[in-house]
């Protein structure tokens, strides 16, 4: 068991439910499997970062829609104070090879500072894609301790793949 399951942690994630690739329509998005895996392992806050405007419930006109939002990705709730947590995940869809555009929002103007950071990113072939060199990037400073990509259909059983990993 590694010694981070024991530190004051926070989930950051992005999840769309409705019409995704590979899994039809479903009511709960395939990365917020696993922030709630790790909330109930290891007993994680967990903050889902929602857009401003919802993305279209048809895969197809979502996908023309995150494109048009990469680097402009107004969201409802922002997190302002990281401080009282030493581990922070960072939960993504791979979206176009990259974040979901509205991550880069959230996390952008926050103080990694000694935080440690791990990453997971959910998809449907890519892996990890440039989730964490993209990270790298817009969060100068931040040390990223591991990372792990699950493929989309499979989060909804990946509870012993989380705990293991954690
Ligand atoms: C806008 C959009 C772009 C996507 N781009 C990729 C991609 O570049 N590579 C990939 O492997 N999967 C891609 N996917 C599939 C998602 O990464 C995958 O279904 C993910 O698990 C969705 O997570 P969620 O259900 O939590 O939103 C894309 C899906 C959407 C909706």
């Amino acid at each position: 068991m590694s010694e981070l399951r024991n530190k004051k942690s926070l989930v950051i994630y992005f999840s769309r439910a409705d019409e995704n690739y590979a899994v039809g329509y479903v009511n709960k998005g395939n990365t917020e499997y696993i922030a709630e895996y790790v909330r109930d392992i290891i007993g994680a806050q967990i903050f889902k970062v929602e857009p401003l405007v919802p993305y279209s419930k048809e895969y197809n006109k979502c996908i023309e829609e995150a494109k048009l939002r990469v680097g402009n990705a107004p969201i409802k709730n922002k997190i302002d104070d990281i401080s009282q947590y030493e581990v922070i995940y960072i939960m993504t869809p791979v979206y176009w090879g990259s974040y979901a555009p509205e991550i880069e929002t959230a996390i952008k103007d926050l103080d990694f500072t000694r935080k440690t950071i791990r990453i997971v990113t959910t998809h449907e072939g890519s892996g990890l894609a440039n989730v964490v060199d993209d990270i790298r990037k817009i969060c100068k400073g931040v040390v990223i301790n591991d990372f792990i990509a699950i493929k989309g259909s499979e989060c909804i059983n990946a509870k012993n793949t989380i705990e293991n990993w954690l």
